[in-house]
């Protein structure tokens, strides 16, 4: 597993590095998010939508518990929030959700242990040191995503 941290400065810079890490998912893979109420989760995740060719309105899916979106691939936003337990999300459909044709992206991923999510990337998010401010830290799997590193650490650089 490799970690990458990064702190971004304000919204918009939530939302580019989720459309630089969105450059390396594939079908059948998807993201893990962690991180308190407000820390950007769905911010991160309008950035991932907008590489993944969907360009509509993004918000978390906390009552309704999944959106799809109709990216160039299907992509499930689902938000476990209001969950207890996997057979919740069982029962609406996380096994076809999670297959090699669709794109799953998770907020409160934390809440319960989620199968099919060997090759998920994980993202936890933090308060930074001011308002603007988050820590965001990226864990993966360096042979999942072999080009991740360096198309964040690009992006990155070309920020300064
Ligand atoms: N650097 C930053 N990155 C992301 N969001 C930021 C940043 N600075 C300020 N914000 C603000 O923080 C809020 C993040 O909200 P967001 O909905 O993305 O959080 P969330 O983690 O999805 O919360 P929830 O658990 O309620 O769904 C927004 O109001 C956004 O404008
Ligand atoms: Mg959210």
């Amino acid at each position: 597993m490799k970690t990458l941290t990064f702190t971004t400065n304000s919204y918009n810079h939530t939302v580019e590095l989720g459309e630089t890490i969105a450059k390396s998912l594939l079908p059948g893979q998807g993201i893990l998010l962690t991180g308190d109420l407000g820390a950007g989760k769905t911010t991160i995740i309008s950035g991932i939508c907008k590489t993944l060719g969907y360009t509509g309105h993004v918000k978390s899916p906390t009552f309704v518990i999944a959106w799809l979106y109709e990216g160039n691939h299907p992509i499930y936003h689902v938000d476990l929030y209001r969950l207890d337990d996997y057979c919740e999300l069982e029962n609406i459909g996380w096994e076809e959700m999670t297959d090699e044709s669709r794109i799953y992206l998770v907020e409160w991923a934390d809440k319960f242990e989620l199968p099919f999510t060997a090759d998920a990337l994980k993202l936890f998010l933090e308060y930074g040191d001011n308002p603007d401010s988050r820590k965001i830290t990226v864990e993966y799997n360096e042979r999942t995503y072999p080009h991740l590193e360096k198309d964040l650490l690009e992006y990155e650089n070309n920020r300064n």
